[in-house]
């Protein structure tokens, strides 16, 4: 049975993750409840934050904000890794206590909301991990006439299909789904935001991180999903669990020219160059670097995997003048 509490997917998702007791407001952020490249998979903040400075470098960039950065795991290591680098980490909650002072913090709205103070920025290369997966958006599926209609879900995670969409939604899925498709997440808000977030930028590079899509492989049943304490679980808009869908990337770089998409497990081995084999001799010679040099290569392992991390997108785009490719 569906609650009268039931409301459109995008504004019970805004509630459940960012409203007041939401869920990335608990005290043990994202980390708690999963790995992504940036944390919780070892070694693996180490090599993204490689990849980070790396990308700086390259275009000349003296300053790294992390956006949607978690309590701020990447942003501490990448500042551990190049102290001449500034960094900014951004995200819904205060400071955390455990970040080193040399990374500046900037406490964000939440969602597709960024904070009014990250603007006109210079010099930056402005990292987005793991943000626009979790920019509500609204989900709709057709109903037994083929007719798209919003789906209402109640704090208990019952669903019901509703209205039909409006004009927008109705542009965006003639735009970029396709007639296998019975149930999507609309990407508008993701676009909106991420257009957003470029705007903020006048000369740098904008990078967003995620796990996504393009019109020839677009899912048929949606990819609403929902994580807690490292498990895949039921999404339920009730404030107890992550709630994440996949992004439309295609969509979202057609609403920013000069945009390029490229796949992690490419854009590692082009930053990072060819991953070496580790010499067996090293173990006898210095024990410690072989054994720090297969973490790293079983790393680069996990953050490539085909089929896993591997395939996450990097949306990247350069705005005003930078050096680099
Ligand atoms: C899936 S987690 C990713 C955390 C980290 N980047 C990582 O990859 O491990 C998404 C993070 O984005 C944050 N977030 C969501 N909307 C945001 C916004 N508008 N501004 C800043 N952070 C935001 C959430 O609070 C959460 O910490």
């Amino acid at each position: 049975m569906v609650q009268d509490d039931a409301l459109p997917w995008d504004r019970a998702w805004q509630q459940a993750l960012y409203g007041k007791t939401g869920f990335y407001r608990r005290p043990e952020g994202p980390g708690g409840h999963f790995a992504t490249s940036a944390q919780g998979i070892p070694q693996g903040t180490e090599m993204l934050a490689q990849v980070v400075v790396g990308l700086a470098r390259r275009h000349g960039l003296q300053h790294v904000v992390d956006v949607g950065a978690g309590r701020g795991e990447l942003a501490a290591e990448v500042a551990r890794q190049e102290p001449h680098l500034r960094v900014t980490a951004v995200d819904v909650v205060p400071r955390p206590g455990s970040l080193p002072a040399e990374v500046a913090w900037q406490v964000s709205p939440g969602g597709s909301a960024l904070p009014a103070g990250l603007a006109g920025l210079t010099g930056s290369l402005v990292l987005a991990h793991e943000w626009l997966d979790v920019v509500p958006c609204p989900v709709v599926q057709r109903d037994q006439h083929g007719v798209w209609r919003v789906v209402a879900v109640g704090r208990s995670g019952n669903e019901r299909l509703t209205h039909e969409p409006d004009e927008e939604q109705q542009h965006w899925l003639h735009r970029w789904s396709t007639d296998h498709v019975l149930r999507a997440e609309i990407g508008t808000p993701r676009d909106r935001a991420w257009t957003d977030l470029c705007s903020r930028v006048d000369q740098g590079l904008v990078v967003a991180v995620d796990y996504g899509h393009t019109a020839g492989g677009r899912p048929t049943e949606g990819t609403l999903t929902a994580y807690r304490q490292g498990r895949q679980v039921r999404p339920v808009p009730d404030g107890s669990c992550d709630l994440t869908a996949h992004v439309a990337v295609d969509s979202l770089a057609a609403g920013t020219p000069g945009s390029r998409l490229r796949r992690q497990g490419d854009l590692l081995d082009d930053v990072l160059g060819p991953a070496d084999a580790v010499p067996h001799g090293l173990a006898r010679t210095e024990p410690t670097a072989y054994l720090h040099r297969l973490a790293q290569q079983a790393a680069r392992r996990v953050l490539s995997a085909p089929g896993g991390l591997g395939d996450f997108w990097w949306v990247q785009l350069p705005r005003g003048a930078t050096v680099g490719p």
